[in-house]
């Protein structure tokens, strides 16, 4: 059986009613993205940030996974160990549609640490009327478990692991802009791996892939998926 790396970005949420990044103009939910997704925005204005994760958490919450999202859930439910999923995104959609083989390599809306002691909280459990959460243990601020720019991502080495070792790597609903998971895919295609990309638009690292399925993630891959698991 072949070994499927998945790499998802903000284009799989799309349809379950979350923006995308690039789409937007620079700007994130009105937001300046520079002052909401960074460390240097966070201690300038920590009230301003916790507002916004709030507001996104709340988003999140309110939005249910589609049919691209259990497309995968299926292909992981065929695949068991030889599948892995990485996404970009924070909204915790492929956990709630049944996938557990995930690595959120930004982070997740439902959680947050300490910036001082790291202690890690779930967004559940905080009392989130107050402007910004405090650490229990230590008493400093408490900050979004995000991956803010400048920062780095999770879990590099096991996705380094993983890309040296699928067969197929599929990067689905993801611009190709930003790094280092936009490099991914050259990672995989110079270890062997067939490289298959679904985007409604044309990825900035077309470069590198062999396989374009141009279109809505909801329209393409459950076709896709019971395609494979035909085989
Ligand atoms: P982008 O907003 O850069 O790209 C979304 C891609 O999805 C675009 O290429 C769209 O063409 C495509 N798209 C939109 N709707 C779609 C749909 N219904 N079906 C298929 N494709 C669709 O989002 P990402 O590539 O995920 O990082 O952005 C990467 C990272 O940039 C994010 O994780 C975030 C941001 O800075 C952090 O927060 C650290
Ligand atoms: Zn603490």
């Amino acid at each position: 059986m072949k070994k499927y790396l998945i790499l998802t970005g903000a284009g799989i949420s799309a349809e379950s009613g979350i923006k995308t990044f690039r789409d937007s103009g620079g700007l994130w939910e009105n937001h300046d993205v520079q002052q909401v997704a960074s460390p240097q925005g966070f201690q300038e204005d920590p009230k301003l940030v916790w507002q916004f994760y709030k507001d996104r958490f709340n988003q999140s919450l309110a939005a249910e996974p589609n049919t691209a999202h259990y497309a995968l859930k299926k292909l992981e439910d065929h695949l068991q160990d030889h599948f892995h999923l990485i996404t970009q995104n924070v909204d915790g959609l492929h956990s709630r549609a049944g996938n557990e083989r995930v690595i959120e390599m930004h982070g997740s809306l439902s959680n947050a640490f300490c910036s001082s002691c790291r202690a890690s909280y779930r967004l559940a459990d905080l009392d989130l009327s107050c402007d910004i959460p405090s650490c229990e243990k230590c008493g400093n601020s408490l900050r979004p478990d995000i991956v803010w720019f400048g920062e780095i991502p999770y879990s590099l080495y096991e996705i380094e692991q993983l890309l040296k070792e699928c067969d197929v790597f599929m990067v689905i609903g993801t611009s190709g802009s930003v790094y280092p998971a936009a490099g991914f895919v050259m990672t995989a295609k110079l270890f062997g791996a067939h490289t298959v990309a679904v985007n409604l638009d044309r990825p900035d690292n077309l470069g590198f892939i062999d396989e374009l399925h141009q279109g809505k993630c909801t329209q393409m891959l459950p076709a896709l998926v019971d395609k494979i698991l035909s085989k």
